[in-house]
């Protein structure tokens, strides 16, 4: 994650909130924000740390996904940034955008891709600069988001997904959107600059409180296992709320969903690798756990897996 902090309160002294607003409503009480930083950058220090992690070399990687929707070009893709940059010279490096079910998305391509014995070794990540496409001036959407980067290592004798459900809603794309840059072709009379972040946070919440719990459901069904089989479930940090209404419709107790909004905030395609690696690094995952996976956000878009550590 960058390196400078961003508390409630600071945010309070340049516009109009509080910590009370956001807290008690979101769970997040302070988010990191970019400076120097570039999503390229935390990336690659992200991947370096993985491949340390996992003991894997650059030449070993031959597939490099990153699902972001805040790449720092639009070509080339960050994927082929981290390839330069770590020298994994023979590997295929490409980005998707599943916004905040990104992670899910890049592990179940990358899966897919193993088992057909197309790659033996992995590099995913999940990144985003979000604070570049805020409204700084819509409080009740850039109070929720924050900046980083979180990458895995997954192979082909041991990729441990044991189950996998994934969707998209196109038709309700719109309730969270950013658009592009503009057109300004000779064609176009009047370009517009609307380039920022736009959400419908109540409709987000419902889609995400009923998608969540079903998807979850499916992907048990599938692995053949119940709740109780399952020793973590590891969310897309988008707000406490959604993750509480989880719980309760799942009839799980909340100390099995850990979080990391309070100091991260909503880092979307990042949130759920990220948060991995924090349980990873308090030595919560040991071998052999199970754990279950879920993103959802922008498309609409949500993707669940049911893991084995
Ligand atoms: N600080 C203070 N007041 C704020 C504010 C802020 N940062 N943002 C909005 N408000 C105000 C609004 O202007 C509005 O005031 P009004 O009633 O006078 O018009 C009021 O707070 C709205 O509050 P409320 O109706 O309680 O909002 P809410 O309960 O719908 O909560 C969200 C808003 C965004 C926290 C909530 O809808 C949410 O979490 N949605 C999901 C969003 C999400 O997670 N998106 C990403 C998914 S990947």
């Amino acid at each position: 994650m960058p390196e400078t902090v961003v508390t409630n309160d600071d945010l309070s002294r340049i516009m109009d909130t509080s910590d009370e607003w956001i807290s008690s409503r979101t769970g997040i009480r302070e988010r990191r924000l970019v400076k120097d930083e570039t999503t390229a950058s935390m990336s690659i220090k992200a991947s370096i740390r993985a491949m340390e992690n996992a003991g894997v070399t650059a030449d070993e990687i031959d597939l490099i996904i990153v699902a972001t929707v805040t790449g720092d070009h639009v070509t080339p893709s960050t994927a082929c940034e981290i390839q330069a940059a770590i020298g994994a010279d023979k590997a295929v490096a490409f980005d998707i955008n599943a916004a905040c079910s990104g992670f899910l998305f890049a592990l179940h391509i990358a899966d897919a891709y193993l088992k057909i014995g197309t790659y033996k070794t992995a590099l995913i990540l999940g990144a985003e600069t979000l604070s570049r496409i805020m409204d700084w001036s819509d409080r009740s959407t850039c109070v929720l988001f924050g900046d980083g980067a979180g990458a895995a290592i997954v192979r082909a004798d041991q990729t441990g997904l044991l189950a996998y459900d994934q969707g998209s809603d196109g038709a309700r794309g719109m309730v969270l959107a950013c658009p592009n840059r503009s057109n300004n072709n000779p064609l176009v009379k009047n370009p517009t600059d609307m380039k920022f972040v736009n959400m419908d946070g109540q409709e987000v919440y419902k889609f995400a409180v009923t998608t969540v719990p079903s998807s979850i459901n499916k992907v048990l069904a599938e692995a053949g296992l119940t709740t109780e089989d399952i020793d973590y479930f590891a969310l897309h940090q988008a707000n406490i709320r959604i993750i509480q209404a989880v719980a309760k419709r799942l009839k799980v107790s909340e100390d099995k969903f850990p979080t990391s909004l309070d100091h991260c905030g909503n880092i979307s395609a990042a949130s759920v690798p990220i948060l991995l690696d924090e349980m990873n690094q308090k030595g919560l995952l040991k071998p052999g756990m199970k754990i279950v996976l879920s993103g959802f956000g922008g498309g609409l878009t949500w993707g669940s897996a049911v893991i084995e550590w």
